[in-house]
């Protein structure tokens, strides 16, 4: 294990920003971390734990030590004819491991084929896409606790899985690095998830009727293709913000006053559409400088090449404002700021 001084942060970031950390070093193994968390004590030492950098926002130079989980493994941990456990190391490549299993014939993970960023990061926001969050095929993961100095293994009460969110996110954060992460997925009887509309329409237009796991993947493929930027291509973080959440009669008044509101029911409360919100405020496909939102997704902050995480961030809080303003909606960030 190599440990850099004064390294690049830009190629470890999907949002491209310039950014620059004190120390760096890739893991690939629990015994690497201990060496280089004992060389580097936290009591001394700000840590970054980095995974696929597909949702920070470095807004300055990072003074301490970043460390970039790269383990690697995908090993199936109980099987029977129904249902198999397979865990994955927290540096495999997310989508890859999406492409494996459903290659395999286990569906569950399906509807979040595409999202960047490697398994470890998967359960800290619990990422979710067309219909499916992470919570429901989660098992189990293997973390290692920096206070205590041990392997812990949580499941999923431990985990505390909102919208977007766990306990990894909050009363944890910082305190563990993810090592594994275990699914539970199906090998028949394959509960597909179609009822996100969009979903479903391309499938029709694919002439699928009875979709197998692998028509599914295409579909929300090629949904993602054509309404989300690349970050290769565009350098970007997904939904920057997250979508609000409201109750029922909030949701009442707000409708009546906004023709074409977009909003779900869920469980008695409204999402909201955040895209929706921004677009109405006129902020979608807007540029200022390498600063923009994507002129097909407005939940979608882009850095056209040069931006700085300041103006970027300035940007977003501009948004924030203005939609507060229109529609008295307070956005929260999904991506983590640092
Ligand atoms: N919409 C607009 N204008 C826009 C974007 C969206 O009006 O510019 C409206 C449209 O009516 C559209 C609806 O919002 O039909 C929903 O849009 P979309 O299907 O793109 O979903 P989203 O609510 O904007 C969420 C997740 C995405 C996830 C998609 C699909 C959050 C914060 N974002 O976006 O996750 O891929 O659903 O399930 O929950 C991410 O977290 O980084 C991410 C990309």
């Amino acid at each position: 294990m190599t440990i850099l001084e004064n390294h690049s942060l830009k190629r470890l970031n999907t949002f491209g920003i310039d950014a620059w950390c004190r120390y760096f070093a890739e893991v690939s193994s629990v015994e690497q971390l201990k060496y280089l968390l004992g060389k580097y004590p936290p009591a001394e030492y700000q840590h970054l734990i980095l995974g696929g950098g597909s949702n920070i926002l470095f807004t300055g130079n990072f003074e301490g030590l970043v460390v970039k989980i790269s383990n690697k493994g995908v090993w199936v941990t109980f099987e029977n004819e129904h249902e198999v456990v397979v865990k994955a190391a927290a540096g495999e490549e997310w989508d890859k491991f999406v492409e494996h299993c459903v290659s395999e014939g286990w569906s569950g993970l399906e509807n979040l084929s595409l999202i960047p960023g490697q398994v470890g990061s998967s359960p800290i926001q619990n990422i979710g896409a067309y219909g499916v969050e992470l919570k429901d095929i989660f098992e189990c993961l293997e973390a290692y606790d920096k206070t205590s100095q041990e392997i812990k293994t949580f499941v999923k009460s431990e985990c505390r899985f909102e919208y977007r969110s766990s306990i990894f996110k909050n009363e944890a954060r910082g305190r563990y690095v993810i090592l594994t992460v275990s699914f539970r997925l199906k090998k028949v009887n394959h509960c597909l998830r179609l009822e996100y509309e969009a979903v479903s329409s391309v499938l029709k237009k694919m002439g699928k009727s009875k979709p197998s796991i692998a028509d599914v993947r295409e579909a929300v493929c090629s949904i993602r293709r054509a309404k989300l930027p690349d970050p290769a291509v565009v350098h970007n973080a997904g939904s920057f913000f997250k979508n609000p959440v409201i109750d029922s009669q909030t949701y009442q008044e707000l409708s009546q006053k906004h023709k074409g509101l977009v909003a779900f029911l869920e469980n008695k409360n409204y999402k909201l559409s955040a895209g929706w919100l921004i677009e109405k405020a006129g902020w979608k496909g807007y540029r200022e400088g390498d600063a923009g939102i994507h002129p097909l997704h407005a939940l979608v902050l882009v850095n056209y090449g040069k931006a700085t995480g300041m103006e970027i961030l300035n940007l977003s809080d501009r948004i924030k404002r203005s939609v507060l303003q229109q529609f008295g909606v307070d956005l929260e960030g999904e991506v983590n700021i640092h």
